[in-house]
């Protein structure tokens, strides 16, 4: 693999984006640094800074829209895991597709990388909520480097009005697993329409079998329908909320389809660092296939109050030891609790937030 190439335009720019990305989170939720690793305490985890976004909204993926639908298992993971989602033939999703920008009301433009949370309700009462990227790994090995680490190395200097070529380079000898996802942001393509998007869950999980046996995964939502990606110059001429208009035109015409893909695991694969991709030839499987009905405004719509929490999985699915997954957790909990508090309790239309822990 070639070295990241600092003097392209191309690979600046996509820094700027990370930057802002991750910048904003830091600025949103004041991270301190003795908390990443350890078990959250809301008091870590977040300060009393007044927030740089709207009350009332995700600390990050701001701007989204909620989308309802139907998951439907084949029989191929059944084996793997005693979890419901596998056998019963329709099960009601409630989901989101986001753009992931701090800002609910900035420009679809604004970031080219999107996502989408699911959370399936089986009928034995399990639920199965997951968040996924579009994108193939996390930049760093744990969460300091890319909640502190990463939005100090790409913040701009104030003089030139880009990140700092030593500061960055003094984070890829830190991180040096970060290159190659910088060099996969550098040319990532802007999605056009969210309908052809992969997204990727990126941690790992254990499918649980009926005998106990354990199998590690890692699952992604691929799409039936193909990537629409658009050029710089398309880019320039799109409209503001774009991905969200292409959306609903495109449910007025017909229901969108993405296949649940899981990659297997083999002995030695690393469970625990989600930025180590496993080899491509390992054995996927095609667990079931999402179909997308509706869409709804996030203000309105059964998503709005739903804490999309990557723990919380059904019984015969097993977090692994990821230490992303918990550091997610919390930041999902607290996020939720407060915008929950910032648009009243009470307005709640499906509240189905995991309750905050208090404060050790
Ligand atoms: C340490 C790492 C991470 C931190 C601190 C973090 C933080 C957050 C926060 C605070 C939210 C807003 C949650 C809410 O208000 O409901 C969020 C949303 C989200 N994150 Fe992360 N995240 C991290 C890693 C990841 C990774 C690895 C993925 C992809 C696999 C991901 C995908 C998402 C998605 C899809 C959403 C939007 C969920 C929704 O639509 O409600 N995040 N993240």
């Amino acid at each position: 693999m070639s070295k990241l190439d600092l003097k392209s335009k191309r690979t600046w720019g996509a820094l700027a984006v990370i930057a802002l990305t991750a910048g904003a989170l830091t600025t949103a939720f004041a991270w301190t640094e003795g908390w990443i690793g350890s078990r959250l305490t809301s008091a870590q985890l977040f300060s009393e800074t007044p927030q740089p976004f709207p009350p009332g909204f995700r600390r990050a993926h701001g701007k989204g829209i909620c989308i309802a639908g139907t998951f439907r298992p084949t029989d191929a993971a059944a084996p793997l895991s005693t979890a419901r989602a596998f056998t019963e033939p329709n099960i009601p999703v409630v989901g989101r597709l986001a753009i992931a920008m701090g800002d609910p009301h900035g420009p679809d433009s604004a970031s080219n990388v999107v996502s989408m949370a699911l959370l399936l309700k089986t009928d034995d009462g399990q639920q199965w909520r997951m968040a996924m990227n579009n994108q193939p790994y996390f930049p760093t090995h744990n969460a300091q480097g890319f909640t502190v680490d990463m939005p100090k190395a790409m913040a701009p200097d104030p003089a030139t009005g880009k990140p700092d070529p030593a500061r960055v380079a003094a984070f890829l000898k830190q991180y040096p697993e970060a290159e190659k996802f910088l060099k996969w942001a550098a040319q990532a393509p802007q999605p056009g329409s969210f309908g052809g998007v992969e997204f990727d869950g990126i941690n790992a999980f254990y499918l649980v079998a009926a005998d106990g046996k354990r199998q590690a995964v890692r699952w992604s939502m691929r799409p039936q329908e193909p990537f629409v990606q658009l050029s710089q110059d398309q880019l320039q001429h799109v409209g503001h909320d774009y991905m969200f208009e292409d959306l609903r035109a495109r449910l007025a015409q017909k229901p969108l389809h993405w296949d649940m893909v899981m990659q297997l695991a083999e002995p030695g694969d690393p469970v625990d660092d989600p930025s180590l991709p496993w080899p491509q030839e390992r054995k996927q499987i095609v667990a079931g296939t999402l179909e997308v009905t509706q869409a709804v405004e996030q203000a309105e719509g059964a998503c709005r109050d739903v804490n999309f929490d990557p723990t919380i999985v059904p019984t015969g699915i097993e977090i692994s030891d990821d230490p992303i997954l918990q550091a997610r957790s919390g930041a999902y909990t607290h996020s939720f609790n407060r915008r929950e508090r910032e648009i009243g309790y009470g307005k709640a239309t499906d509240a189905v937030g995991k309750p905050e822990v208090p404060s050790k």
